[in-house]
């Protein structure tokens, strides 16, 4: 690994391909890096400490919260106000979003910041992959203002960053800037991320399929036609099903062998259950970056305008054509009479 440029040296090398290179995006990404290495610690040892199981409370979408879900948010959060990086922070473990030193607090930072701090969090229990997913906007409201609710809420399109950390066998950070995707190893003797996977692409087919089947009576017509599909016996299918319950471990493998992750909308779940803003528009970000796409079954999830912080969308995304090969199959029925 020593001959591998280290994550650190990575940002610096390539800071002019920031959009607007002051240094600030660098500095950001170095606080997540430095926040995904205490989160990461913590999940390893995660059956020694107690730390493990529900916090005994919920987050503002009814979900029950996890003590390494509070742990990961207080984390990253801190890490980020600490540095001053940051006007403002949305997560999906808050109610609402956060003005960096208060409200009316006036800010020059140019950057806010989208999380899901621990994502797949009902698997940390059971010694299984979970992740944390960032995603990064420049303001629209003016510098030398508190930042405003619309800075959160823009379209995944605006992204200048987006990425995720996968405390998997080995813990990797990956992220795009726009100019493709580039993945980072911890080695965890000595505490520092390797460049281990540049350019990752998501090949244009695949083999596998990742969706939680078990609701299969409460899906879409479309999504159970899909699903025949992918299970027909022809040259290159049935597809393998593989569904871990991390959507961070679930997208890292389809983008690595080629697959598609969909979760969609339900008669139980009518928006689908991921959040856009946490989830789906910086995922969408990284399969664009990797040469993957991602929809919410009829239209580019990036270009969709966000109305609430914690809206929820349907998501089909990884490999080109198997995403597009869905969308065939959901254009059979109207948006509006999906059921
Ligand atoms: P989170 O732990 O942040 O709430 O996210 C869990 C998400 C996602 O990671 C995963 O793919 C999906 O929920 C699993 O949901 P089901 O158990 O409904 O399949
Ligand atoms: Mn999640
Ligand atoms: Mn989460």
């Amino acid at each position: 690994m020593n001959n591998h440029i280290t994550l650190g040296e990575y940002i610096i090398e390539n800071q002019k391909d920031f959009q607007y290179s002051s240094g600030e995006l660098s500095s950001l990404i170095s606080s997540i890096k430095l926040a995904s290495k205490v989160v990461n610690h913590e999940v390893n040892k995660a059956g020694l400490v107690d730390i493990l199981g529900d916090a005994g409370n919920e987050n503002i979408q009814g979900e029950n919260q996890q003590k390494l879900d509070v742990y990961a948010n207080d984390v990253f959060m801190q890490t980020l106000v600490n540095r001053q990086m940051v006007c403002g922070i949305a997560s999906e473990e808050e109610d609402d979003f956060v003005i960096i030193g208060g409200k009316n607090q006036t800010h020059d930072n140019k950057y806010v910041v989208l999380m899901d701090p621990l994502d797949g969090s009902s698997n940390i229990d059971v010694n299984v992959s979970v992740g944390t997913i960032f995603s990064i906007y420049r303001r629209i409201s003016p510098l030398g203002t508190p930042v405003t609710k619309e800075d959160f809420l823009q379209p995944g399109n605006l992204q200048v960053a987006a990425g995720y950390v996968v405390y998997g066998t080995s813990t990797m950070l990956v992220y795009t800037t726009g100019h493709g995707v580039h993945g980072f190893t911890l080695n965890p003797a000595i505490g520092t991320f390797y460049l281990s996977h540049p350019n990752m692409t998501f090949p244009e087919d695949g083999n596998i399929y990742s969706i939680n089947e078990g609701y299969y009576i409460h899906f879409p017509q479309g999504v159970k036609d899909y699903l025949k599909y992918c299970q027909e016996e022809e040259e290159d299918r049935p597809y393998k099903a593989r569904y871990i319950g991390s959507l961070v471990s679930d997208f890292h493998r389809n983008m690595i062998k080629g697959g598609i992750y969909i979760y969609p909308t339900s008669s139980k779940a009518p928006q689908g259950k991921l959040r856009l803003l946490y989830e789906c528009n910086p995922m969408a970000f990284l399969a664009e970056q990797a040469g993957g796409w991602a929809s919410d079954g009829y239209k580019r999830i990036l270009e969709i305008k966000p109305t609430e912080l914690h809206q929820r969308v349907p998501i089909f995304v990884g490999s080109k054509n198997m995403v597009a090969k869905a969308e065939d199959f959901m254009a059979k029925y109207p948006e509006s009479e999906e059921y």
